[in-house]
């Protein structure tokens, strides 16, 4: 697909990947709607988007709410006439062992990493076939493929957004709107300082840098009408934890 002056929503703008991919989404001519919960980082995206001359849009949401999702695709919409695209990116997935993943903390987990995902799908999809079809990206994880230790919710909702994604690209392709998965491994994002992993200069080294993961968003999504790329696996080429499934493993 030419995205050049289609309109995309961004979920988890404000994160590490997802604010990388918007930036690369308004440098390929794409007009924004911003997405996460707190407005402060949004607003300074915006910013910097609109500096260079690209259109956007901020629009504070909590995405596992599904009046809210609702209303803000609606809005995006009143805004700029269509909606071509979808990213993605939020998600909310904190270490937890078994026993320190209590009925809350799953349901936190499962709401903001596999509900929301179908939530913005869901009020996506209507406003995409009155243009034709669209493009839907989903940031999967290398969790949702195996699964690793202390990461009980966060393994379980990416594995189920596998099989969302799964689902949707067979049933949306009779709409034109393709479905893809990204499914990165340790990314360098905000969310590593805030997870309590032992994060040492050499662990970082080997790090995907979040353009990495953006550039592969893009390139899903340009590929011609007559392909589909299901999935793109982006792995460290060396194991950051040294042979370790995750930093939490004890
Ligand atoms: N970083 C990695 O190593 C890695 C590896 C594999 C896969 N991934 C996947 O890549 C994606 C992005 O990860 P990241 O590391 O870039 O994330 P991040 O930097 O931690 O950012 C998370 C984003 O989600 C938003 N968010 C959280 N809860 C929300 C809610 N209820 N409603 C709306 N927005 C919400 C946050 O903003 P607010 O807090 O303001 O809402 C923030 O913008 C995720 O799907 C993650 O699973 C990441």
């Amino acid at each position: 697909m030419d995205i050049a002056n289609k309109v995309a929503i961004v979920t988890g703008a404000s994160g590490g990947i997802g604010h990388e991919v918007s930036l690369k989404l308004a440098a390929a001519g794409v007009r924004l709607a911003l997405v996460a919960k707190t407005p402060e980082k949004l607003m300074a995206l915006k910013k910097e988007i609109e500096k260079k001359g690209a259109q956007v849009i901020v629009i504070p949401t909590d995405i596992t709410d599904g009046k809210s999702v609702e209303e803000m695709t609606a809005q995006v919409v009143n805004h700029y006439g269509r909606l071509d695209i979808l990213v993605n990116c939020a998600f909310w997935g904190p270490p937890g062992s078994l026993e320190q993943t209590t009925e809350e903390f799953w349901d936190r987990t499962i709401d903001t990493t596999l509900k929301a995902p179908f939530l913005c799908v869901r009020a996506s999809v209507p406003y995409m076939r009155k243009v034709g079809g669209g493009r839907i990206v989903n940031i999967g994880s290398r969790a949702g493929k195996f699964g690793e230790d202390n990461r009980t919710a966060y393994c379980a909702a990416k594995f189920g957004l596998e099989g969302l994604n799964a689902a949707l690209r067979e049933e949306l392709v009779r709409d034109n709107i393709h479905v893809h998965l990204i499914s990165p491994a340790a990314t360098n994002t905000p969310f590593w300082p805030s997870s309590g992993a032992k994060l040492t200069p050499e662990i970082l080294e080997r790090f995907i840098p979040p353009e990495t993961i953006a550039e592969a968003v893009l390139w899903v999504m340009q590929q011609p009408d007559r392909v589909i790329i299901p999935d793109v696996p982006v792995y460290n080429f060396r194991n950051p934890f040294e042979g370790k499934s995750s930093p939490f493993a004890d």
